[in-house]
């Protein structure tokens, strides 16, 4: 395949900027519950975070010299429309428009993530999702972005993991706004994102200066074969895009988050077992959620092997014991994005991006002064290689964004938990590169 492939790198707003209260930024949900004594590990917050607001240029330039190709990154609505919506700052753009100018100039391609999980505040009191007319809120904010900035920038993708803000703010309740709301309600939360998804599209191609791309970026826990046995693949698809029987496992789910933006309608099987909690599904709401999009973006971090069981159904292998896993516990298993970008491309059909994939490790500055995570390496590595099998495999896929570029606040965990190719002193604001950059700059070079 000879598309453009590009090697990059991604983070979101309030995981680095800092800045919270400047230059007229209101308040989002993830302001508000960090804030809060018992929320976040320790106490964190992300007021500073990695002061990235002040200091884009240097991270840009370390940017520069790992090699990264595209840099995918959120613009934190509140920043643009303090109150959510009505009147834009200025100063928010500005902020925007001075980190874009430099990331061009230094051959940086930025990709826009409109909604990485900083909801505003004021939006919040208004009922947030549960509002149908946070449907036309996001497709304002989305409008204006696009209009503003879209004379340089060209790829733009409207949700990050929907799953996750909706599973874990309103069902789990272990990130921001941090509550667990009916089934009911968060069924109809999930109906008003896609559709805000939908309507969103339809404003940002209207005031585009220049033909866009516009992607979902979803996430999911990847099904693979245990086996190539032709009846392990088809459990492990089988099982990768069904939705839970129970109810309350709803909300990570795929087709119930894809199959109406990419195909106007709910699976069947969901509409079968969640009757009870559905809201009223209009043809009109499924048509709007359902606007050609260019891409999907998928984040992947790990997955599960699958069988096909005694009794003909698809069954979870149980993992060995002392498998490997991650300094978030979570299992390294490479052959998710195999599988994952090769199941997404059958069932729907579009050019693929990874839009999220990383570890987190125990990192550490050595003696020497370098931060050695070997794992890191060697995991980052594994995940590629099978993603370039993909590829050879005629999965379309146009990009792989590791997450993150730098450590920084990784939600409920605070500061605890390292995901980045930079190491950041959170005291001192001192950025190293760790092995792995230097690593990534070299496959980057290897690869191009
Ligand atoms: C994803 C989030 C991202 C980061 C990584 C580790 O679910 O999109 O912000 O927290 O996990």
């Amino acid at each position: 395949m000879n598309q453009e492939f590009i090697w990059g790198a991604a983070t979101s707003s309030y995981q680095i900027e800092g800045a919270a209260d400047e230059d007229g930024k209101g308040l989002h949900i993830w302001d508000v519950y960090s804030r809060q004594p018992g929320m976040v590990f320790d106490n964190h917050n992300g007021d500073v975070a990695c002061d990235h607001y002040h200091r884009y240029r240097e991270d840009v330039a370390l940017m520069k010299e790992i090699g990264i190709q595209g840099y995918r990154f959120s613009i934190s609505w509140s920043r643009i429309f303090p109150e959510g919506t009505g009147k834009v700052n200025e100063k928010g753009l500005a902020f925007y428009d001075k980190l874009i100018d430099e990331l061009i100039s230094n051959g940086v391609k930025p990709y826009i993530t409109l909604f990485h999980w900083d909801y505003p505040y004021e939006l919040y009191q208004r009922g947030g999702w549960m509002n149908p007319d946070s449907v036309d809120w996001f497709a304002e904010y989305a409008k204006t972005v696009v209009e503003h900035f879209s004379d340089r920038v060209t790829c733009f993708i409207t949700f990050n993991e929907p799953q996750c803000f909706i599973g874990m703010g309103h069902v789990t309740g272990r990130h921001a706004p941090g509550l667990k709301n009916p089934l009911r309600d968060t069924f109809l939360m999930a109906h008003h994102v896609m559709m805000a998804h939908g309507k969103a599209v339809q404003a940002m191609r209207a005031v585009a200066k220049q033909p866009i791309l516009i992607g979902y970026a979803p996430t999911s826990t990847v099904c693979a074969p245990d086996s190539d046995r032709a009846e392990d693949i088809e459990a492990a698809r089988s099982l990768y895009f069904q939705c839970p029987e129970k109810p309350e496992e709803w909300s990570w789910n795929v087709s119930w988050w894809s199959d109406p933006v990419m195909f106007g309608r709910y699976p069947e099987d969901g509409i079968r077992q969640y009757a009870p909690y559905l809201p009223d599904i209009r043809p009109e709401d499924l048509a709007l959620m359902n606007q050609p999009i260019d891409f999907y973006g998928q984040n992947i971090y790990n997955g599960y092997r699958v069988r096909q069981g005694g009794d003909g159904k698809p069954e979870c292998v149980k993992r060995s014991p002392g498998y490997d896993k991650t300094a978030m516990e979570w299992p390294v298993t490479p052959e998710s994005l195999y599988w994952g970008p090769r199941f997404l491309y059958e069932r729907y059909q579009k050019p693929i991006y990874i839009t999220e994939n990383g570890m987190a490790c125990h990192d550490m500055i050595s003696r020497d002064g370098h931060i050695h995570d070997a794992s890191r390496i060697d995991f980052t590595e594994a995940y590629i290689r099978e993603l370039l099998r993909a590829r050879e495999d005629g999965v379309d896929i146009r990009g792989y964004f590791y997450w993150s570029l730098m450590d920084n606040f990784e939600w409920t965990e605070g500061y605890r938990e390292r995901f980045g190719l930079i190491y950041v002193d959170y005291q001192t604001q001192k950025r190293t590169l760790k092995d792995s950059a230097y690593w990534y700059r070299e496959w980057i070079q290897n690869h191009r």
